[in-house]
């Protein structure tokens, strides 16, 4: 675990300034020798001993993370070796902060087709590997973990009990590629840092992600009154709090993780889902909205009934 205060002796930051600005107390840094994958295997494991599963159990595994181990295999094959499956099939989605909620919308469209019945959806990154440790404005904002959940259709007669995911909306806009990337690549033989026009990117979040809540609300027939729990992309304290009241919502609506993780990327909604049930505040019946922007740009919510 790092505190704000540990970047005071090699940058021009303050505790306070990262506080205040972001809501970010601390966050978590994999080890030498950890990986996205090792992350998320973690996670993996941890989740089907909570739903008290085995690996060949699940017939999908979903990885939604920028920062995968190596260019290719994916990282979901990795975490299907390292749980020792011997069946179903594993990829990754890319889509940045917004990951998990795109990997949530892969896994629900697999059940609805009929090709699998559990789905591990796991979110994990490791953006210590891409920051610039000399850039202030974007170091002190990251931090690495993983979280995974498993979705599951519901079968058989009278099991339709309206839990799982209710509606979806996605959304991206590649023109604003310039406000938030990696400066390197495969095809440039690089692994490059992250850049962000972080008060760019502000601007443009709190107004789409309360526009993707309400549009996959209304798709689900259902308004902001029936919300009990926002769970959202935990990037900046502030874009959460301007989330919920332009959506007529108040903090006590709202899953808050970010002052203990910093912004984790495709991490961030799975963390937050896991602390939210730990805290007592989530429970099995209640309606949650998850929200989530970043790099592409891209965005989206989903609706689930837990
Ligand atoms: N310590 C002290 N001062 C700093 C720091 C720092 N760590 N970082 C920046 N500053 C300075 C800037 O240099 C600037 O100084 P200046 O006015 O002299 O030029 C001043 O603070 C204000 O900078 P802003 O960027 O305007 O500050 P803002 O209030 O917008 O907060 C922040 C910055 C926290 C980055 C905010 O804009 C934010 O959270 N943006 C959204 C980030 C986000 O949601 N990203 C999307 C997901 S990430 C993904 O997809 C990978």
């Amino acid at each position: 675990m790092v505190e704000n205060a540990e970047f005071e002796a090699t940058l021009d930051t303050t505790d306070e300034w990262i506080r205040s600005r972001s809501g970010i107390e601390r966050r978590h840094f994999a080890e030498e020798g950890e990986t996205t994958s090792s992350m998320a295997t973690a996670a993996a494991k941890a989740a089907l001993s909570d739903a008290g599963l085995v690996a060949d159990d699940i017939d999908a595994i979903i990885v939604a993370t920028s920062t995968a181990d190596l260019t290719f295999p994916s990282a979901a094959t990795m975490v299907q070796a390292q749980l020792e499956m011997t069946r179903g099939f594993a990829f990754d989605v890319q889509a940045v902060c917004a990951g998990f909620v795109y990997a949530l919308c892969n896994a629900n469209a697999l059940i609805a087709s009929g090709q699998a019945d559990r789905v591990m959806v796991i979110g994990a990154e490791t953006f210590s590997r891409i920051m610039d440790w000399t850039d202030r404005s974007t170091c002190v904002l990251f931090g690495d973990g993983a979280g995974a959940l498993i979705l599951e259709a519901q079968t058989g007669a009278g099991t339709s009990d309206d839990r799982g995911i209710l509606a979806t909306d996605l959304n991206s806009d590649g023109r604003y590629k310039d406000l938030l990337y990696v400066d390197g690549g495969v095809s440039t033989q690089s692994t490059g840092h992250l850049r962000m026009q972080g008060n760019q990117v502000f601007r443009h979040a709190v107004e789409k992600l309360a526009k993707t809540a309400t549009t996959a609300l209304e798709r689900a027939g259902l308004g902001a009154e029936d919300v009990d729990w926002i769970v959202p992309h935990q990037a900046n304290i502030r874009i959460i709090q301007g989330t919920a009241k332009k959506m007529g919502l108040s903090l006590d609506n709202v899953v808050v993780t970010v002052q203990d993780h910093g912004n984790t990327s495709a991490a961030s909604i799975p963390l937050a889902l896991s602390v939210g049930k730990e805290r007592g505040q989530i429970k099995p019946g209640d309606l949650i909205v998850t929200e989530a922007i970043g790099g592409g740009l891209a965005w989206g919510a989903v609706v689930l009934r837990w």
